[in-house]
């Protein structure tokens, strides 16, 4: 048994995914040239896209890890815990581009932008690898994406059920026993 036995098809093959990294690599490489600026991969799941996606830039770059937690309910209003790796990274008056690994209801990134600009980030970007447009419940739309994916569960890639999975090298979605099995609907 692997966790490929687990996949019902695959959505985004690697090939696929990398032509798609191509692209957005170039659109950044363009929008920052002659600027220094800071990829900020947001942890966990956009460390595999951020790797495939800066090796794909060839300008300087800086590059900065941040894990986010919310604890309110709602990271719209700002209650957002971030912690830097590493911790001193600097914000005031840097050039952010924030990589995710998907953009779902938006709640997330659209958080984080705001704290990075309240802390004094002189511009922040958003640079996703998956976008599931339909479901955004704030007004945000990313400077940067490579696919857009319908409302449906994706695994692979650097994205996780259950903490699994992140080691596919391509995108899929789960067969429903997986779910089930765990529990869920
Ligand atoms: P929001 O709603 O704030 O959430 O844009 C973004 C985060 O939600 C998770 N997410 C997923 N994770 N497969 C996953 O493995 C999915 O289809 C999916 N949709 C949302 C993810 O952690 C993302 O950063």
């Amino acid at each position: 048994m692997t966790l490929h036995n687990d996949i019902e098809r695959v959505l985004f093959s690697e090939q696929q995914i990398l032509s798609g990294i191509d692209r957005v690599a170039r659109e950044v490489t363009a929008a920052y040239q002659g600027r220094d600026f800071t990829v900020v991969s947001v942890l966990k799941g956009s460390c595999v896209f951020a790797s495939d996606l800066i090796r794909r830039i060839p300008i300087p770059l800086e590059l900065a890890f941040l894990a986010a937690s919310s604890y309110g309910n709602n990271t719209v209003s700002g209650e957002l815990e971030i912690n830097f790796f590493p911790a001193g990274t600097e914000i005031d008056g840097r050039n952010l581009l924030l990589v995710d690994d998907i953009l779902d209801t938006g709640r997330t990134l659209y958080a984080l932008k705001r704290e990075l600009a309240r802390r004094g980030a002189r511009d922040v970007k958003t640079c996703v690898f998956l976008d599931k447009a339909a479901r955004r419940a704030v007004p945000l739309a990313p400077d940067f994406r490579c696919f857009e994916v319908g409302d449906l569960f994706v695994v692979g890639y650097g994205l996780d059920f259950a903490g699994r999975y992140r080691n596919l090298p391509y995108v899929g979605a789960l067969r429903k026993e997986v779910f089930a099995a765990a529990g869920q609907p």
